[in-house]
This record gives C-alpha cells, structure tokens and sequence, in this order.
C-alpha cells in the first residue's frame, strides 16, 4: 500500500519499485581457494569471477540478501575465506543505472537504421535495425528468422558475405551476445562489429576474405525480463521443467549437451547455472546449435560475448585439460586480447587469457566447450570489461568496449586468415 501511494505523489517511484526486491542486497568480493566456490557457485549469485594472481585464489564477487548475509559471512569467516564490503545496496545501484540511462536516451535520438554508441536497446529496437539493415545493404547482409524463444520473441542472426556464403573455401567466423540476459554489454559489441563490417568498413580484407554469422540477441526472453522486471536475470524465461513454476529459466551456458548432467551444482531448477532438465532444453540454445551444424564445416572461430572479467577463456571447462591445439588457443587469445589492451582504458585491467577451468573453477554445458568438440578449432567465453561496475556497465562505457573489442575481434579474424585464409 505504502508503495502505491509513493506511485501516486511522485511518479518515478513506480519506476523504481522495480528494484524493491534488491533493497540491503550488498556486493562482497570474497576471496578464496576454487574448490570451495565450485560448490557455492549454485547456492549464491556470483556477479564475476576474476583469478586472484599468484595465490591461485579466486576473487569472487557476490551478492548477499539481508537475510543470508549473517549465514554466509559466518562461513567465509569459518573457512578462511577473506570478504571485503564493496557495496551497501544494490538497489541503490540499480537506480543510478536507471537515472543515467534515461539521461542518456534523453540526449541521443536514433532511429531504426542506426545506432548510437552510448545506450542500451530493447531487443525490439535491435531486430529493427538488423532488418533496416538487410534492406539498405541487401548484398552484403541477409538476416535469418531463425525462430521463436520460450515466449515467442523472434530470434534473428545476419550473415555477412560478399558472396551470398557460397564461396566454400572461406572460413566462416560466428558470434552470439546475451546468452545471459543481464550481460547488457555484449548485444551492442556483436551490433558493433556489424556495423564495422557493413557501415563503417575499415578492414576490407576482414569483410571480402570472411563469411560472417552473428546472433547479437541470443536470450531475447531473459534481456527483456532483465530491462523491466528484474535487473539481476540471467536465465532464460521456460517453464518447461520441473519446479518452474517457483523457479522458471535456465542457465543457457549451462545446457550445451557436454558432459551435460555431470555437476550437481547445475542439476537443480532454482541455481542461478541451472542446466535444464535435458541437452539444448532451450529453444534460444537450440538456435545456437542449428545455426553452428548448419556451417559446421567451415567455422573457425567461435566467440560467446558475455560480461564481465576482461577474459578469454577457451577448453576444457569441464576438466581443465587442454584441447589437442591448446597452445594455438592461447596464441590466437593472445593476439586478441592484446589488441584491445593496446585499446583500453587506463584504468582498466589489462586482459587475461588461459584455460576456463584452471583460470576459474569447472563448469558443464557451455558453448564454448561444445563448440570446440564438435570440431571447431577456435572457440573461446569472452568476458568484457566490467571496470568498477560489473555488468551494471554505464552506458556512457559502451562506445570504449565496442571499439576496444572490435580491434580484438579484428585481430582474431586475422590469425583466422593467416591459419585458413
Ligand atoms: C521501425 O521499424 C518498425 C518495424 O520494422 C516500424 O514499425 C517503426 O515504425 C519504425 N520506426 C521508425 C522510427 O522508423
Ligand atoms: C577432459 O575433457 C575432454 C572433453 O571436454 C576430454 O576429451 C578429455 O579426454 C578429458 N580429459 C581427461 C583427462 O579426463
């Protein structure tokens, strides 16, 4: 009731009731060995993994509710684990996000045939523009309906080709962006190179000598729910399986079929890495798979966009051991992320490229390792910056992260040519 009235007297507060659920959430960064955060990964929400140097610790960045923070810090506490306060209230946070945001949108008008570097789209908006952009450059760009999601959103991939994707002997390279809905950062860098390869061409080679597939709205259901209801959602929105009635989504990189059902930390409904209740349970993953099969013979690179840690991490997640080209991985991730260090903000970190599970903990089903198995050589997770934001990154920082990454994604399309070209 109290809320209702505050909707009434001041008409932001409805906008912020949002946020309500967040309210004395705080953010700690926990230090610790990468066992123990394995086995907490499905009990707590982990904004960030980040390798914690020469201890081989992880540095974990985690939110507590009121309710479990008592709980959880006594643990930490218990088992040697060091925290460190970095924030008192998340909702707090959310609604600085909100404030900047629709500054930014007040002062940016855009419309459906191009895109300004500074602000965050609704996955509407972003279809709009892949279809305007079909229609300007119809050589060049076709964009596929490739199906529905859970909710019935439609889910759009474009190719990119000089040559209508016959010539056989080029290599394709494919991105996907929002697998996990909260990760507002990425849609706008797979948009980016879009517009790199098709509007603003700088690299001609990368654009003649390359077949292109990007997927820069993979989780439409879960980035929609993540900008109206829920800031902190990272699932997609099914309820398909059992006990999503209370708890509804799935971690879709989680639900690759490899060494799928192997973790107990993903086998339950209301962990945030839940899996699904079967391989590529999730339509939006399913779309993934199709679009990867379909071009399998001549894809080479394979980059997931997500948010956030300045990484690229690429097999095995599951056991830590390297892929038979392992030390091609780590060259190839090397060039990448060096051209963006060349790039970054001062402040920012310097990238770090290695193997997901001994650069962090273990994990099943993800994209990355499914890619690399059925065959493609050059598949990588890429974390984005997250700077002291996480991936509440504000927009003002989106036009730094695309242009920085796209001179990544640049780079890596070169190693591809010198290897396949
Ligand atoms: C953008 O595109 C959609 C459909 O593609 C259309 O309904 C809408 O009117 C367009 N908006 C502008 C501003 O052109
Ligand atoms: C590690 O996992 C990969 C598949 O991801 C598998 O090919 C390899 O045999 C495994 N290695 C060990 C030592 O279990």
């Amino acid at each position: 009731m109290a809320r209702l009235v505050i909707c009434f007297l001041f008409l932001v507060g409805c906008v912020y009731g949002r946020h309500e659920k967040y309210e004395g959430h705080q953010l700690y960064k926990v230090t610790g060995p990468s066992k123990e955060f394995e086995h907490l990964e499905s009990h707590l929400d982990f904004l960030s993994t980040s390798a914690a140097s020469k201890t081989g610790q992880l540095e974990i960045l985690l939110r507590l509710s009121p309710d479990e923070r008592k709980q959880w810090l006594n643990y930490f506490t218990s088992k040697d684990m060091h925290y460190l306060l970095v924030a008192d209230n998340l909702a707090e946070i959310l609604r600085e996000e909100d404030s900047q945001i629709s500054e930014q949108k007040s002062r940016t008008k855009s419309d459906n045939s191009s895109m300004s570097w500074d602000q965050y789209y609704g996955y509407q908006e972003i279809n709009d523009y892949l279809d305007s952009l079909a229609e300007k450059y119809p050589d060049l760009v076709t964009v596929i309906n490739a199906g529905l999601s859970y909710e019935g959103k439609q889910i759009k991939y474009v190719r990119i080709s000089t040559t209508r994707f016959e010539v056989l002997y080029k290599p394709v390279i494919f991105i996907d962006a929002a697998v996990h809905a909260r990760e507002w950062v990425t849609p706008p860098v797979a948009l980016y190179l879009i517009h790199k390869l098709v509007v603003d061409v700088t690299d001609k080679d990368l654009v003649e000598n390359i077949d292109w597939i990007i997927l820069p709205m993979a989780n439409p259901d879960g980035y929609d729910y993540s900008m109206k209801e829920d800031r902190m959602w990272r699932k997609t929105r099914s309820k398909a399986h059992k006990g999503s009635e209370e708890c509804p989504g799935v971690d879709g990189n989680r639900n690759f079929d490899h060494y799928f059902g192997t973790r107990e930390g993903s086998l339950d409904p209301c962990s945030i890495i839940y899996e699904g209740p079967t391989p590529f349970s999730e339509p939006e993953i399913r779309i993934i798979r199709d679009a990867i099969l379909t071009h399998l013979d001549r894809i080479r690179l394979y980059i997931s966009a997500h948010s956030f840690g300045s990484m690229f991490l690429y097999a095995w997640g599951n056991n830590g051991t390297l892929p038979s080209n392992g030390l091609m991985l780590q060259v190839a991730g090397v060039q990448m992320a060096e051209a963006i260090d060349k790039l970054k903000l001062p402040s920012a970190k310097s990238y770090i490229v290695g193997n997901a599970a001994q650069t962090l903990y273990y994990t099943t089903g993800t994209s990355r390792d499914w890619t690399r198995a059925v065959g493609i050589p050059f598949t990588y997770t890429l974390e984005l910056p997250g700077y002291t934001y996480n991936f509440l990154v504000p927009p003002q920082y989106v036009k730094q992260i695309v242009t920085e990454t796209y001179a990544g994604l640049a780079a890596g399309a070169r190693f591809i040519l010198s290897m396949y070209g």
